[in-house]
């Protein structure tokens, strides 16, 4: 049996049709043609400039977008481009190792479950897989992701992670300006930015790529996400105005796709919004990702922010633990914004 694992494996070994796991039934499945129409909406996912930051009129638009599209794109965001190409890169030669290398990071062998190489998203607890393989990489500390994370991509992996890092917080202290929070204590800063994974996502070419999803719908646990992608496309998101319309994320040389997870969505009550987003499998190439996701730390309990009930809110959400909510969110195939409930 040469056939390595996950949908690498198949890919390589040339399978001609879609296995019937990965096929969805038909209600589900995304028809571009119809459904990239935007009904008449302007399209474009907004684009900020982050070289204009004293501008006091981005750090409005930026809270904006993140109340109604729950996505952007940032250009100018201080991370050195060479860096981009390099982790992507590093991403194709992991993904391209002989199958024995990968095998020393799946779950049942890695050396420290911060490093998983894995397949789909919860193969245990989904009914259709994912036409996806990824490397997931819990960073811990710089001595830990020296002595385990894989050499092939190691150092691109946290050079990228390293210098992502002010960007995300000029983010945060802007979208916590438009809450009428002022000051990021530690307690908030363990909530917003209290621990960070990287996801190396690879998407090969497929058989029938019309039957089934690179990564089907879903929302992300994390307070943001920043996305690195190439120059395939395939991302799409669900308009927050339009539960019908899902808009292409154009690949851009340079920027970074930022969009709000569940635990932005929790802490701000409901004011920045979690966007649902998938990504299609492709025929003709494949394609790679660099997924950040920032989230609370696993301990702390996540709550809407007391500024904002002592202004008057209501509470739509109540504390919990962020470790919980993202057992329940694991435990479940996709299920678009459903998982949110959860913290209701
Ligand atoms: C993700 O949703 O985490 C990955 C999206 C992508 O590969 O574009
Ligand atoms: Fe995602």
């Amino acid at each position: 049996q040469n056939q390595g694992y996950g949908v690498k494996g198949l890919a390589d070994i040339g399978i001609k049709s879609l296995p019937n796991q990965y096929i969805q039934p038909q209600e589900k499945r995304f028809n571009i043609d119809k459904i990239s129409v935007t009904n008449g909406h302007d399209s474009a996912i907004p684009i900020i400039d982050m070289s204009n930051l004293d501008d006091q009129n981005v750090e409005k638009l930026i809270c904006d977008v993140a109340e109604k599209w729950g996505i952007l794109q940032i250009i100018n965001h201080g991370v050195p481009l060479n860096m981009l190409q390099e982790v992507k890169d590093a991403t194709y030669r992991f993904f391209e190792l002989p199958v024995e290398e990968k095998r020393r990071y799946l779950v049942k062998n890695s050396p420290t479950s911060n490093v998983k190489y894995g397949t789909s998203f919860s193969p245990d607890f989904e009914r259709v897989l994912d036409w996806k393989d990824y490397l997931s990489l819990l960073f811990k500390s710089e001595e830990e992701a020296l002595a385990y994370w894989p050499l092939t991509c190691r150092d691109e992996a946290l050079d990228y992670l390293k210098s992502t890092e002010n960007v995300i917080r000029n983010l945060f202290k802007i979208l916590m300006k438009g809450l009428d929070i002022h000051e990021i204590d530690e307690e908030k800063e363990s909530q917003l930015m209290g621990s960070m994974r990287i996801n190396l996502n690879y998407y090969p070419k497929c058989p029938n790529p019309e039957l089934t999803f690179g990564f089907s719908h879903h929302t992300d646990i994390s307070t943001l996400t920043i996305l690195l992608q190439d120059d395939v496309g395939g991302l799409y998101v669900r308009r927050l105005d339009d539960d019908e319309s899902w808009i292409h994320v154009p690949p851009m040389d340079g920027a970074l796709v930022v969009n709000i997870g569940d635990s932005l969505q929790i802490l701000s009550n409901g004011k920045y919004k979690s966007v649902e987003h998938l990504v299609i499998a492709n025929g003709t190439t494949s394609r790679v990702s660099v997924a950040t996701f920032v989230n609370p730390s696993p301990n702390v309990t996540i709550a809407p922010f007391q500024e904002i009930i002592d202004k008057g809110d209501k509470p739509i959400y109540k504390k919990v633990l962020f470790l919980d909510y993202v057992k329940h969110f694991f435990s479940k195939s996709h299920c678009g914004k459903a998982t949110i409930e959860f913290a209701k």
